[in-house]
């Protein structure tokens, strides 16, 4: 991807106690598509990456969820405009695990062509961030051959239902959104072939509570 030179924007770390019991997350979670346009904050989205993708043994660098093998197939990708995030300009974002941090992908607010290739799906870009999850399949089909690619698709299953917990947990609102088309997402994104988008997760503040 070539963005291993550029700056990197350091989240801030992430905290590891919450207002709401896992229980009460689990029971309140529900798909909501209604967003104000008011920014998030870089320790709210700090959290949701974290959730998503973030390193929780250090000496192993393991992973907040689980992956067949420890392959760990999925790349993040963080739309936002230029008042999504505290502190952020408009862009498209990678997401570094190693060290929770950011680097920019591509400049400038790409969520309206984004909601156009995800069939008008408003929401994409009324929400002030869209979490972009891809997956590289040839990370976990070179050690499990084709079966490796289900279990690329089950990973993804729990990084968005990890998203949706912490959003949760935070106050926010999400959606997993997978109606969408693929070819024209990479475009978009300004991805090369490999990266196969799997899911799309706007999260803001609920327009409703
Ligand atoms: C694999 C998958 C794909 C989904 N795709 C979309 C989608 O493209 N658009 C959308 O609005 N919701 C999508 N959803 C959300 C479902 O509509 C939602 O989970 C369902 O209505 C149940 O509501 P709940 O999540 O509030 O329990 C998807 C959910 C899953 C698990």
């Amino acid at each position: 991807m070539g963005t291993g030179q550029l700056p990197r924007i350091h989240l801030p770390s992430p905290s590891q106690k919450g207002s709401i019991s896992l229980e009460q997350a689990i029971a309140q979670r529900r798909s909501i598509r209604d967003f104000t346009p008011e920014p998030i904050s870089q320790s709210q989205l700090s959290q949701i990456l974290w959730a998503t993708q973030g390193i929780t043994d250090t000496s192993a660098r393991l992973r907040a969820v689980p992956s067949a093998g420890a392959t760990y197939p999925l790349e993040i990708f963080v739309v936002c405009g230029q008042n999504s995030i505290e502190e952020i300009g408009e862009g498209i974002y990678h997401y570094n695990v190693a060290h929770h941090s950011l680097t920019l992908h591509h400049e400038g607010d790409v969520r309206l062509d984004l909601a156009k290739v995800v069939l008008y799906q408003e929401f994409i870009y009324e929400a002030p961030v869209d979490i972009v999850i891809c997956g590289l399949y040839q990370r976990t089909t070179l050690d499990y051959g084709s079966r490796g690619e289900r279990y690329v698709h089950m990973e993804v299953g729990h990084a968005g239902q990890n998203i949706y917990l912490q959003a949760t947990a935070l106050g926010l609102a999400t959606v997993a959104i997978s109606a969408f088309y693929d070819e024209q997402v990479r475009e978009v994104l300004r991805l090369d072939k490999q990266y196969k988008p799997l899911y799309i997760m706007p999260v803001g503040k609920p327009a409703r509570s």
